[in-house]
């Protein structure tokens, strides 16, 4: 039986279609969440919409801007990209979940410490990117930060204050002169630093 259009008790009007919805387990930020979601809920707006998780930003809400940036079991995803219900069973950290109570994530202290960024919007991205690259191991030296977080979009352009938060916290060696002179360099010709 088709259950899609109903009439209502009086026979007038028709009911609104329901709409389907699904079970949906997340841990996020070290809490467990049973929800239930339509199929089509994205990520970001299920942390944003429905749990109030407004850290995360959505810039382009497709996959070029890196502002949704979140952490799933510890890989770094943009969450505008995938369906909540994709992620069911899965561990979600977010921006509001890299500190450890009062105490700041040893990245977040970096950004402050070096001005990483200006307006902030892109910043909860820029942290959650963060973190994910230093879990993977990947980058040796500055210029592979850069590489490795350029799906980041920071339209006040603190590039170089992110990547030195980052060599920071990563321990890389100091390449400060060479890599100022690129930076200008790069602000010169109008080109976006990596
Ligand atoms: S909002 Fe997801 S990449 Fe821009
Ligand atoms: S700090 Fe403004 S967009 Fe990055």
């Amino acid at each position: 039986m088709d259950t899609r259009i109903t009439t209502s008790a009086a026979g007038r009007a028709p009911a609104a279609p329901a709409v389907p919805v699904y079970p949906l387990s997340l841990r996020v930020n070290g809490e467990q969440h049973q929800l239930h979601v339509e199929a089509w809920v994205s990520l970001l707006d299920l942390l944003r919409d429905r749990l109030a998780l407004t850290g995360t930003k959505k810039g382009c809400d497709q996959g070029q801007c890196g502002a949704c940036t979140v952490l799933v079991d510890g890989k770094r995803i943009n969450s505008c990209l995938t369906l909540a219900l994709m992620q069911d069973g899965r561990s979600i950290t977010t921006v509001e979940g890299l500190a450890d109570g009062n105490a700041l994530h040893p990245l977040q202290q970096a950004f402050v410490r070096h001005d990483a960024f200006q307006c902030g919007y892109c910043t909860p991205g820029q942290l959650c990117s963060g973190v994910g690259l230093i879990n993977e191991g990947q980058a040796q030296d500055r210029a592979q930060v850069r590489e490795l977080m350029s799906g980041n979009v920071c339209r006040c352009g603190a590039y170089p204050q992110i990547v030195a938060a980052m060599a920071e916290v990563m321990k890389l060696p100091d390449e400060t002169n060479h890599h100022d002179k690129d930076d200008h360099a790069g602000a010169r010709i109008g080109t976006v630093p990596a």
